[in-house]
């Protein structure tokens, strides 16, 4: 799914090349056009990022998903030092939102998608470029699982 025709046209150029069967869809992650549970697997590349409600986005993902199942991300995080977080926190409530269609340097993806009801199964953190540079690039590669909920307990199965 990608709401912008020019990235859509890109992704549609590429699925056709790509060795699987992909559908490219115009729409937003807020309002899923799926029936509940009915994916096994979710992915999300370098968009939590930007989108406008991260908790209504997340919330439409575990919707979507069965229970137990999983979701892959490639995301910018909130840094891991304060000096970092200070700098991000700064571009992101200035110039970098304008530059970058909406994209957030900053944001605390990792606890919104824990807040969410998935429990982090694997996280890979890098910076990128790999420089004293990369103030706002620092991404993280992670799964999840969406959890079961039950009225007592919160489970996988
Ligand atoms: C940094 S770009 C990443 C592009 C691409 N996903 C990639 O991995 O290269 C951020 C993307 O978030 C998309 N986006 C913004 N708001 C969105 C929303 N509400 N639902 C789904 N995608 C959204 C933008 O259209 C844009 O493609």
């Amino acid at each position: 799914m990608e709401p912008s025709s020019h990235l859509r046209n890109l992704a549609q150029a590429n699925a056709e090349r790509a060795p699987v069967a992909v559908e490219v869809i115009d729409g937003i992650a807020d309002c899923l056009p799926a029936e509940n549970e009915m994916f096994d697997v979710a992915v999300m590349s370098l968009v939590l990022c930007s989108i406008p409600d991260q908790r209504k986005a997340l919330g439409q993902i575990y919707r979507v998903l069965r229970p137990g199942g999983c979701m892959h991300f490639y995301e910018h995080v909130r840094a891991e030092t304060p000096a970092l977080r200070r700098v991000q926190r700064l571009v992101d409530a200035t110039v970098w939102p304008l530059l970058a269609g909406g994209c957030h340097a900053g944001r605390d993806t990792l606890a919104a998608i824990t807040k969410a009801g998935f429990e982090m199964q694997r996280v890979d953190r890098l910076r990128f470029p790999d420089s004293v540079v990369s103030i706002c690039q620092v991404h993280r590669t992670f799964s999840a699982w969406r959890l079961v909920q039950t009225n007592n307990s919160t489970s996988l199965r």
